[in-house]
């Protein structure tokens, strides 16, 4: 992991108070500022923090006009299949708490294919951003959320994919996933998800603990070799923590 910022473990109790921890952190990084930008994750880790962000306390402690909401990868299918991390985004939280629809910036999966979406989706972060360079004192975002795949990708960021080393583009289009759902999928680069105040990884399950022993010891795997401008942190479940 990046020498820069070393990662913190941060070790939780269980699946809710990771849930809650999670949205102490986004609450945090969101508050106080004229604009606030957040990368969503997908699969089955977030989904604690979405729904508590939909309810009291939380709900009210988000200034949700202010808060823009990307995808750090999507699955290159429709919003309303299950299988879209936006769409589930949409359905858990964002359209229950009636977050502006223009502050929702779902990666363009009805365009033909996959790579056009990587396109459209990279300027419409340049435009957020409003410069073509990633200046490293100015994040693109205020949170990046991540998830730890069973064989160690992070995003759609699989291992051995020509992807890892991507270092201009911010967004790709990944033909073949190495893992279930093997669909298409579009993806930030890790320079584009460094590009954050924080980066907050989320391991919720006992099974993860054999694949997070591995990165953290430093075996190179994509999740090992995300970075962040910013700080970056693991919160993990105490069943899922290495011993030590
Ligand atoms: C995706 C992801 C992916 C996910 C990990 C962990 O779209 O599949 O963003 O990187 O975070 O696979 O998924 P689980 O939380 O379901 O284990």
């Amino acid at each position: 992991m990046d020498a820069k910022s070393p990662p913190q473990l941060i070790i939780v109790d269980d699946a809710p108070a990771l849930a809650e921890a999670a949205a102490g952190r986004l609450v945090e990084q969101v508050s106080g500022k004229d604009r606030a930008a957040v990368a969503l994750t997908g699969g089955s880790s977030p989904q604690g923090l979405y729904r508590l962000l939909a309810e009291e306390p939380w709900r009210s402690k988000v200034p949700w006009d202010r808060v823009h909401w990307f995808v750090g990868d999507d699955r290159f299918v429709p919003e309303n299949d299950a299988l879209s991390n936006m769409g589930t985004a949409r359905r858990v939280f964002l359209d229950r708490v009636g977050a502006p629809r223009q502050n929702i910036h779902p990666m363009p999966t009805d365009t033909n294919y996959p790579e056009g979406a990587a396109r459209l989706y990279e300027d419409e972060l340049k435009a957020f951003y409003g410069a073509e360079r990633l200046d490293p004192t100015k994040p693109l975002f205020d949170l990046v959320l991540m998830g730890l795949g069973d064989d160690g990708h992070t995003a759609s960021l699989f291992p051995n994919s020509p992807a890892l080393d991507e270092s201009q583009r911010w967004v790709l289009a990944i033909a073949k996933a190495g893992m279930e759902p093997f669909v298409p999928r579009v993806t930030l680069t890790f320079p584009a998800l460094a590009s954050t105040r924080e980066m907050l990884f989320l391991v919720d399950s006992a099974p993860k603990r054999g694949i997070l022993t591995r990165v953290l010891s430093g075996d190179d795997l994509p999740a090992r070799r995300a970075h962040a401008d910013g700080k970056l942190e693991w919160l993990v479940v105490r069943a899922a923590a290495p011993e030590r």
